[in-house]
């Protein structure tokens, strides 16, 4: 078994402030790495500011991260980390601002040809903190920098040790003002986090016992989730949740189930965690033929009976947008064919084979709910 975990990670309300000494260990200068917006909205760049101004620490600021951060926009960022003579990077956001920022860390210090980033190992970055500000990456303790992909069409990891943040700071005030939407979105994403990581052959009984956790105290938020724009508890409810499934992957890894809706959010721009809620359900679905226990261990995390009434669930919580019509076989035959070839696929404890991708598509975006026949549950091998 191997279990790694570097992050320190502190939280509550106004931890940024209260464990600003911390921040001391990233040098007298940091470059933040942000979006456009949301830093400034939610109170998060000013408590930042302050608490490094209270330090003695100077920063400059890289705020053009896009949702699904570019190689142009990660190179950017790094550009000038170096101009500035940075000595640490924090970032500030989703997981497109703190995957940036992780690359970013690591070209400042090693810089490569932008051909050759997602082929290149990187040893070192400059130290990294991360304030995550939506409750679903779980990257402020992830070693991957997750980077669109234009040359194969898709989403990359680019991962080592190296990108580990030495800090994350969780405050939940920070996700106060979030929509209902991205809320379920993200939350949705840390339970994938949760449940793939029981589903990978990397999996431990350490990485069990913290998704565990996450899937129950995810499940627990379900209800408010459908009926309210949550409060703090649930927030902070969640927050911790996706921490804790981000501690999973950062060990097992994802697996098909991320392979897939990285085609979802690629061609179809479908937000990250609502391409990986369509299709969750019905892929454990088809696991369920050939692991039982494994689907009965994640859905006594759940507190639900069956597969079925979580779909349902999952299908309540996302709502209906996309429907059947809108895919075309040659589309999803496509998807399939570029899923079937990513790494995520050989890390799932069920390697599903290329058919099996397929049928998860079409019974995911046909299913019942929208508009078409449903399926009996098939297995993941041909
Ligand atoms: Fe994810």
């Amino acid at each position: 078994m191997h279990y790694y975990m570097p992050t320190t990670v502190v939280m509550g309300d106004h931890c940024i402030f209260e464990h600003r000494s911390r921040l001391k260990e990233l040098g007298n200068k940091v470059l933040i790495v942000t979006g456009r917006n949301s830093a400034h909205a939610n109170g998060s760049y000013a408590d930042l500011v302050q608490a490094l101004n209270a330090n003695g620490q100077t920063h400059c600021c890289y705020d053009q991260v896009m949702s699904n951060p570019t190689v142009d926009c990660v190179f950017a960022a790094a550009e000038l980390a170096r101009e500035e003579h940075c000595d640490g990077v924090i970032a500030i956001g989703g997981g497109s601002p703190i995957d940036a920022a992780k690359v970013a860390a690591a070209l400042a210090v090693q810089p490569v040809e932008r051909s050759a980033l997602f082929s290149s190992v990187f040893s070192r970055a400059l130290p990294m903190a991360a304030v995550p500000t939506t409750a679903g990456t779980g990257a402020e303790v992830t070693p991957n920098g997750v980077i669109t992909n234009d040359a194969a069409q898709t989403k990359t990891s680019v991962a080592s040790p190296a990108l580990f943040p030495r800090l994350a700071f969780l405050d939940a005030r920070y996700m106060q003002g979030l929509p209902r939407r991205i809320t379920i979105n993200t939350a949705i994403d840390a339970l994938s986090h949760a449940i793939e990581g029981m589903l990978s052959v990397r999996s431990s009984p350490v990485s069990d016992a913290l998704a565990r956790a996450s899937i129950r105290a995810i499940a627990d938020c379900f209800t408010a989730l459908e009926e309210e724009t949550p409060g703090h508890p649930i927030r902070e409810k969640l927050l911790w949740a996706s921490n804790l499934a981000g501690m999973v992957i950062a060990n097992t890894g994802t697996i098909a189930i991320h392979a897939m809706g990285y085609m979802l959010t690629y061609f179809r721009r479908i937000d990250h965690g609502r391409a990986n809620g369509l299709l969750l359900g019905r892929y454990l679905q088809r696991v369920h033929a050939q692991d039982t226990r494994r689907i009965q261990d994640i859905l006594a995390a759940l507190g639900i009976p069956d597969l079925e009434t979580f779909t349902e669930t999952l299908d309540r919580l996302l709502g209906i947008e996309e429907t059947g019509e809108a895919f075309d076989a040659a589309e999803l035959a496509s998807y399939a064919d570029r899923a079937s070839q990513a790494k995520n696929i050989t890390n799932s404890v069920i390697p599903p084979s290329r058919d099996a991708l397929l049928a998860v598509f079409r019974e995911s975006l046909f299913s019942p709910s929208r508009n078409s026949m449903p399926k009996p549950p098939q297995s993941l091998s041909p």
